[in-house]
């Protein structure tokens, strides 16, 4: 476990060790005596500031460098106007690639006044040969550049980028390699993003990931529970366990014999210290009959499903590559909520895919009513170069606009209604922050991921208190505690 390393028994008159991670705590090392010598000559501690796109996976990635950047030497602020600023990226939508550019302009006013600053960016949007591209003619003062397969080199990396001139790109089309034991620095003390597997082989038709993320890759099952009982040692009460298409865990690498991914939810489950096991993302087409029967017999698992639609028009769900049909995604939420009557449905839905008509919309609206999901989140859907939807004929903006319209406000209509269902009951909620806009309210989630604003204070963050949902306003609750 890395809490065990000491960097400063690393011998640096010897050259770098081959094997990871042992290769990566020498470069840390390496890190800190350059981050200190850096300090002496500024007179004051360096800063180092992660900004997040995206998704959750990210999010995690991101503890990640945060956990490396801390440990060499860096002290964490928000303030881009910092010593170390990077950016991991997203790219499923073309907007995200635009604001990152957007924000590099303002990064490049900083650092014209702050000569020790350094830029460094990675993550989806850096896989793609366009964005490096454009990087090298227009971003020059960028210092570092690398992408999701070489995360775990960030030490070797970062180091590179101290002490060598120009801007460094290590972009790697696909790895293997997944390396354990490198420092962490989690956002949260008592909840942790677990990753059980990299990559998509889906490839639906409007989707960049496959092309960014590689091939699907489960990380082995003792490594996975290994790296849970570490986090429910350190205090962590709800993991959530992400990867792209959860379902299909244990498939690939071929003939590795891991465990189906119920089967991982069970060993979780009996990991003492753990009280809410949450997964993200599962594809329809793959969510088994067995994971149904293992959610609705767990005392753990978190009454929540995350289950994209993308539309609810079969012609369109064709043209998407899903391979799932309207009417089997319907049957599907019938049998889930048979099962487990009190589970939370959410989704993502994308409006706009070309072709897609005024009708094709009603659709999707008419598997929003028959579901009464909790909550979806609607895309306006994003041409990703590349990828074969990308060469089909597009719909017109403004058709895209009215059918985005009509869309958002059945969602809004129908969650509204279900959301309040549990309005007067008295349930637990894991305390999570102090209230952003009011600091007299705690806000948590409950088991349902419903989100819920309470008077307390932050003695209560991380603890799960159970509380009475007074009042429904559209996605969340107003409460009051209740002890008992
Ligand atoms: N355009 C719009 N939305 C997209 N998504 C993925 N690719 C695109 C795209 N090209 C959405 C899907 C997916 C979510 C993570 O992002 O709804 O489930
Ligand atoms: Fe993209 Fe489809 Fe894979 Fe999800 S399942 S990451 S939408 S290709």
């Amino acid at each position: 476990m890395y809490d065990n390393i000491n960097l400063d028994n690393i011998d640096l008159s010897i050259a770098p060790p081959a094997e990871e991670p042992a290769r990566q705590y020498y470069f840390m090392a390496k890190c800190r005596e350059v981050i200190r010598d850096i300090r002496q000559e500024m007179g004051r501690d360096l800063t180092a500031c992660t900004q997040t796109f995206g998704c959750q996976m990210n999010a995690r990635d991101s503890e990640k460098l945060s956990g490396i950047l801390k440990s060499v030497g860096f002290i964490e602020t928000d303030s881009e106007e910092a010593d170390f600023v990077i950016y991991n990226t997203c790219t499923v939508r073309d907007n995200a690639n635009q604001r990152v550019f957007g924000r590099l302009g303002v990064l490049n006013g900083y650092k014209k006044k702050n000569p020790w600053m350094k830029v460094a960016l990675c993550g989806c949007m850096m896989q793609e040969d366009l964005v490096i591209r454009k990087l090298r003619k227009s971003y020059g003062f960028v210092d570092l550049v690398f992408g999701t397969h070489n995360l775990y080199k960030f030490a070797e990396l970062l180091y590179r980028c101290y002490t060598e001139k120009g801007m460094l790109v290590d972009i790697w089309e696909d790895t293997d390699k997944i390396v354990e034991d490198l420092p962490v620095e989690r956002k949260y003390p008592f909840k942790s993003g677990v990753n059980i597997m990299f990559g998509c082989n889906n490839f639906c038709s409007y989707c960049i990931v496959p092309y960014v993320r590689g091939r699907e890759r489960s990380r082995a099952p003792e490594e996975i529970l290994r790296e849970i009982r570490n986090l429910a040692a350190d205090g962590v009460k709800e993991v959530m366990l992400l990867g792209q298409n959860v379902n299909s865990y244990g498939k690939e690498p071929k003939n590795t014999g891991f465990m189906s991914f119920p089967e991982l939810l069970q060993e979780v489950e009996k990991i003492d210290g753990i009280e809410r096991i949450r997964f993200m993302t599962s594809h329809p087409k793959d969510l088994s009959d067995e994971l149904i029967q293992v959610m609705k017999a767990s005392k753990k698992i978190c009454r929540h499903l995350h289950l994209p639609l993308q539309s609810g028009s079969t012609r369109i769900l064709e043209k998407m590559n899903r391979r799932y049909t309207k009417e089997s995604y319907l049957a599907l939420a019938e049998k889930i909520r048979r099962e487990i009557p009190d589970i939370s449905l959410t989704t993502d839905i994308i409006v706009g895919f070309p072709g897609e008509t005024g009708e094709d919309a009603e659709e999707t609206i008419d598997v929003i009513r028959k579901v009464q999901f909790d909550n979806a989140f609607t895309f306006v859907y994003s041409k990703r170069t590349g990828t074969p939807a990308a060469a089909m004929e597009q719909v017109p903006e403004q058709e895209v606009r009215e059918n985005f319209d009509k869309v958002l406000a059945c969602v809004q209509e129908t969650a509204r209604e279900r959301v309040k269902r549990f309005e007067g009951r008295i349930l637990p909620v894991l305390v999570e922050e102090v209230n952003e806009q009011d600091a007299s309210l705690m806000t948590g989630r409950l088991s349902n991921n419903t989100v819920v604003h309470f008077p307390g204070d932050a003695s209560l963050i991380g603890q799960i208190v159970d509380v009475r949902l007074e009042r429904c306003e559209g996605f969340y609750y107003i409460g009051t505690r209740v002890l008992q």
